[in-house]
């Protein structure tokens, strides 16, 4: 949706101070209970949410990003953006300058857009790879998954064990809708991804990502030449 097109009624409000406070109070047992614990932080709008969560609580969790070297400038300023309204260093995270060199090489600067193959071995080397390093070492990571994004995410739980990667996922956005992830953003001031304004609700690297049309479903403009079912980057897979 477009943000400035959000109607906060009453209803929404309440449910978002609901989920708000339910969110506080996940966020901090999970920084009580599996420390050390860090944030996946993709700068989009869900992310910002748990950001600014995590802030405010001045909780002991690690918060980092995943350059991939391919994201849109816009998101590169929200980077700048959120160190300046928080007051904190995002732990950047870049992938192998080995993984990278030997994939262009072999397949092209662009090579993603020849199959699916391709385009998840260059999600491996520019996002799994970087993320298996973010997580060495700790006991719980977050995410800002949630269940309505996409056909792959129905049932998404608060809490899963991330079997792939050795340890718990909480993803304590799970059950929000897109409305109350807006609310929230405007009723706060927190900073956001000025694409969001462009018709791009969902973000990720900018030759993967393109704006969508209305009514188009949120994830559309995600890797647009593939399949719903094959719109996964790899970083999140089902046990
Ligand atoms: S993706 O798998 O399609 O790329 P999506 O953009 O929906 O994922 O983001 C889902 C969650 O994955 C985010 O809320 C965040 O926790 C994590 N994530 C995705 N991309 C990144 C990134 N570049 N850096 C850090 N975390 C990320
Ligand atoms: Fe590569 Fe596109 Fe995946 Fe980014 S989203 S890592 S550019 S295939």
């Amino acid at each position: 949706m477009n943000p400035s097109l959000l109607n906060i009624t009453p209803e929404l409000t309440a449910s978002v101070a609901d989920k708000t406070q339910a969110a506080r109070t996940l966020l901090a047992e999970i920084a009580r209970d599996f420390p050390p614990v860090t944030f996946a932080n993709s700068l989009g709008a869900e992310d910002m949410v748990l950001t600014d969560l995590i802030v405010e609580a001045k909780l002991p969790i690690e918060i980092f990003s995943l350059d991939t070297g391919r994201l849109p400038l816009e998101t590169y300023d929200l980077i700048a953006a959120v160190d300046k309204h928080y007051g904190l260093k995002l732990k950047i995270y870049f992938p192998q300058a080995e993984e990278v060199e030997a994939f262009v090489r072999n397949h092209g600067i662009n090579g993603f857009y020849d199959s699916v193959t391709l385009r998840k071995a260059c999600c491996h080397a520019r996002k799994v790879e970087p993320l298996k390093r973010a997580l060495a070492g700790k006991r719980a990571w977050i995410t800002g998954l949630r269940a309505q994004q996409a056909a792959t995410r129905t049932g998404l739980p608060l809490r899963e064990y991330d079997e792939g990667n050795g340890l718990e996922k909480f993803n304590p956005l799970a059950d929000w809708t897109e409305k109350e992830v807006w609310a929230y953003i405007k009723q706060n001031g927190v900073p956001y991804n000025a694409l969001h304004e462009k018709f791009y609700p969902s973000i990720g690297c900018a030759p993967c990502t393109r704006a969508i049309s209305p009514g188009e479903d949120i994830r559309a403009g995600r890797w647009w030449w593939e399949n719903p079912e094959s719109k996964e980057c790899g970083l999140h897979v089902k046990g």
